[in-house]
Formats: C-alpha cells, structure tokens, sequence
C-alpha cells in the first residue's frame, strides 16, 4: 500500500516590516498627523516598533526592509504595494510626500523574485493599506476607495490579480485607508468600524459577512485602532482593546495581544500598517 504523506504540516506566515531609522511626523496628509508634526521621539517610536516586531516574531518570520532616508512614512510597510502568490503590484500614492518611497518598494521586490504588475498610469492605489485579503472565500479582495486609492483600481486589480474586487467606500477622514477600520480574520471572521463606511457598502459587507461571524467596533475601539490588527492563524496583534471587544473576539477563538503604538498614531497609523504580509496565499 502506499504510504500518504502527512497533511499537518504548518508552514510559518511572513511578514515584512521596514526599519523605523526615519520615522517622524514631517508632514500633513491625515486629520491624526495634524499639530503632531516634530512630536514624536526616535527613542519612543524605535522602542514600540521594536515591541511589536517581537510580538509579530512570535507568531511568524519577519524580514525587515532596509529604510530611505526622507521617507518618515516609509515604515508602514503595508503601503509598499499588495502582494498576491508571487505577484507584487506596488502602490502609486497620492500625495507627493510619499511618492519618492515608491522606487525603494519596486526595487525591494523585483530584489526578492517578485513578478512586478503595474497598475495603468495615473490610478492611485496605495497597496495592502486599501486592499485586504478576505480569510474566509479566497480570491476576494476587499478595496477601499474614496480617500487615497482611487475606485478605478478595482477593476485592474481584478484583472491583474485574477481576484473578486469588492470596493468599499470610505466616508469618514480619520479612516482613510480601508485597514483602519476594517479587517478579514481567520475564518471569514471580520473585525470593522460601520461608521467609517457609506450605505451602500456597509450593506456590501452585511452581504458577504454572515452575522455571526460580524465583530463591529465601536468608535471608541475604532479610534484607538482596534480595526488595524494584524492576524496570524488565532492571534490577533492590535494597540488596544476594550474589554468588550477582546471579550467579543476572545469568544470567537482569537487571543488578543496589545502592543502600544501611540508614536505611530500620530501618524495614523499602527499595528497593521507597520506590516506587509509576504506570503498571501493564492486560494484554489
Ligand atoms: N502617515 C501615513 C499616511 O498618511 C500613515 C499610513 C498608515 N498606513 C495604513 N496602511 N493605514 O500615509
């Protein structure tokens, strides 16, 4: 008889994080970096991100992308560009403040044997800050659209990437980019503020997402980025959390660890966006 292989096998998730060596609030591009241009400290903000890469290193395998110089932003990695199997396809910002981080990404990726696929000139997109994986259905990507990456995207990222696009509007400033207020978890799982969200694509998600497996944040959470967490098989890795929505989460089989990221709030952003994730599966 033949033997069978063992099908248990787990393979580790990888992650990327870019140094914070640059990291500062040198200018305005969301409503959380307004009155916190020079406030934050290097010893601070190295310290944090430093917290949350053993944190993530627990749980996966990180690889640290070296940072440029002139590029405060550059360390939310999730930005870079979105990853899909072997294909990268980097992010084309809308503000000039970050488009010079856009060659270090390319070249970061053509560097490490990615196939690079471009998005048509002039479609703002600005990578796995807008664009998130569903967990439970593969090949569905979820697409915010409305502050920085444009709704044309959508259907070249269908295209390019051979993916179900669902574009959600985003209606609220403070959550600019769709993974601070939403976020697939393991299992069709999945974490979001509705507040940030027009009607038509709240019901979008109501759609897809069954209620039972809906975990809503309050603005509250939403606020304190509870919406900005990065997922790894049970854990979730996230700046804070209410007692109530870790009870919410804990109840749906997930173990919830902080890390406190205030520096990078300053910045708009935390726990997701200091991270790139690198081995996106590519579903059946
Ligand atoms: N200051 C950065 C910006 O406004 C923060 C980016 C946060 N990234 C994210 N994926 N949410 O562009």
């Amino acid at each position: 008889m033949a033997e069978t292989t063992p099908t248990f096998e787990r393979t580790v998730p990888r992650i990327l994080m870019c140094a914070p060596t640059y990291f500062e609030v040198s200018y305005v591009i969301n409503p959380w970096m307004t009155g916190h241009v020079h406030d934050t400290t290097a010893e601070r903000s190295h310290r944090q991100w430093d917290a949350l890469r053993e944190t993530v290193q627990r749980h996966a395998d990180v690889v640290i992308q070296p940072p440029a110089e002139g590029q405060p932003d550059m360390v939310f990695a999730a930005n870079a560009g979105l990853v899909f199997g072997n294909t990268f396809v980097p992010s084309r910002f809308r503000y000039d403040e970050r488009k010079g981080e856009e060659p270090h990404n390319r070249a970061w990726f053509t560097h490490h044997g990615f196939d690079i696929a471009d998005l048509p000139e002039g479609v703002f997109f600005e990578g796995a800050g807008d664009g998130l994986f569903d967990r439970g259905t593969s090949r569905r990507l979820w697409m915010g659209h409305g502050h920085r990456s444009d709704l044309d995207a959508a259907p070249a990222l269908g295209r390019l990437l051979d993916v179900d696009v669902l574009p959600l509007k985003l209606a609220d400033p403070r959550f600019y980019h769709l993974d601070t207020c939403f976020c697939p978890l393991t299992d069709g799982y999945t974490l979001y503020f509705p507040g940030a969200f027009d009607a038509a694509s709240l019901a979008l998600i109501e759609q897809h997402v069954a209620p039972a497996e809906r975990i809503i944040v309050d603005e509250h959470d939403a606020a304190a980025f509870a919406c900005n967490a990065v997922n790894l098989g049970r854990v979730v890795i996230l700046n804070r959390a209410s007692a109530d929505l870790r009870a919410r989460l804990e109840g749906a089989g997930f173990m919830v660890i902080e890390v406190a990221l205030d520096e990078y709030m300053k910045s708009g952003g935390a726990a997701k966006c200091l991270t790139l994730r690198l081995d996106e599966a590519v579903g059946a």
